[in-house]
């Protein structure tokens, strides 16, 4: 397997960069084609389909018995399912909103799991150039040059993502504003820039110390759940257990000892599992 993971890894990273090319290409648009999903600020456009499929497609072809779990397929009602066999987990474009305003911060999430492990994570901003990738055991990278995560370990010093999520819900809501709160003066400064996947990607290549989220998805974290902790970080489910990557809910850190100062703090909230 380890042999056909290296050409697997070279297969996927050429469809990404050539996903990457059609998201770009769409991103200056002034007129991109927008549909509602889950709530009227959950978007999806004709960018996020075409490139979920163009990987999907290729993929397949080379991999007709890989499995798949797409953010597109499953919003048009394909089971979320995840089994041991080989499975890409895809989010064609993560940070859909910002893509939709041409805000800089969009990126191809997409992750090999074999045995429900994550053996291959990619995360790539086409736009800004910026492309994160980890195998299992051989380290995180960006541009090719090795990553690893900050050596801060107290979250006094700590630089915090968070986000506010694509819901109007109001407990959703409350939450946000309720954990904003508690860190806002316990620690540096706090950001919310659009993208799970590329916040993860900042808590592994140092810019970041913490991010955490209620109700993402297992497309927004898979490729980073493995980038992160592939970079020396860590990555727990936000109540401190493991991660359960359908479980919608990510915590991730340079160090285990702001995640262990932090959960005590959080407001915690369920959802549903994908
Ligand atoms: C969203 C982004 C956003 C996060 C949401 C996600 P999408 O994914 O990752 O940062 O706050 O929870 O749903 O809709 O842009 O693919
Ligand atoms: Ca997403």
């Amino acid at each position: 397997m380890a042999e056909h993971l290296n050409e697997i890894y070279i297969s996927v990273l050429e469809l990404v960069n050539s996903g990457g090319k059609i998201i770009k290409e769409a991103f200056s648009s002034k007129h991109k084609n927008v549909t509602t999903k889950s709530s009227e600020i959950d978007f999806v456009t004709e960018t996020d389909q075409a490139v979920e499929k163009f990987l999907i497609d290729g993929l397949k072809e080379k991999y007709p018995n890989h499995r798949f779990i797409g953010e597109e397929g499953v919003a048009s009602g394909l089971k979320c399912q995840l089994t041991d066999e080989p499975t890409w987990i895809i989010d064609p474009i993560d940070g859909t909103m910002n893509f939709v305003h041409s805000f800089p911060n969009v990126c191809i999430s997409i992750a090999l799991l074999v045995n429900k492990v994550v053996e291959i994570g990619i995360i790539y901003n086409p736009v800004l150039d910026l492309q994160y990738t980890a195998r299992k055991g051989e380290g995180a990278f960006l541009n090719g040059n090795p990553i690893s995560v900050s050596p801060t370990t107290a979250l006094s010093d700590s630089l915090v993502i968070m986000e506010l999520g694509t819901t109007r819900d109001e407990e959703k809501r409350q939450l946000v504003r309720d954990n904003f709160n508690i860190l806002q003066t316990k620690c540096h400064g706090l950001r919310a820039l659009g993208s799970c996947a590329l916040n993860m990607a900042h808590v592994a290549s140092g810019g970041a110390d913490l991010y955490f989220e209620f109700g993402i998805h297992a497309w927004d974290i898979a490729a980073g759940d493995l980038i992160v902790r592939e970079a020396g970080g860590v990555v727990y489910d936000t109540e401190g257990g493991p991660l359960d990557i359908l479980g919608r809910r990510v915590i991730c850190a340079s160090s285990i000892e702001i995640i262990k100062e932090v959960i005590p703090l959080l407001k915690q909230m369920k959802n549903e599992r994908d």
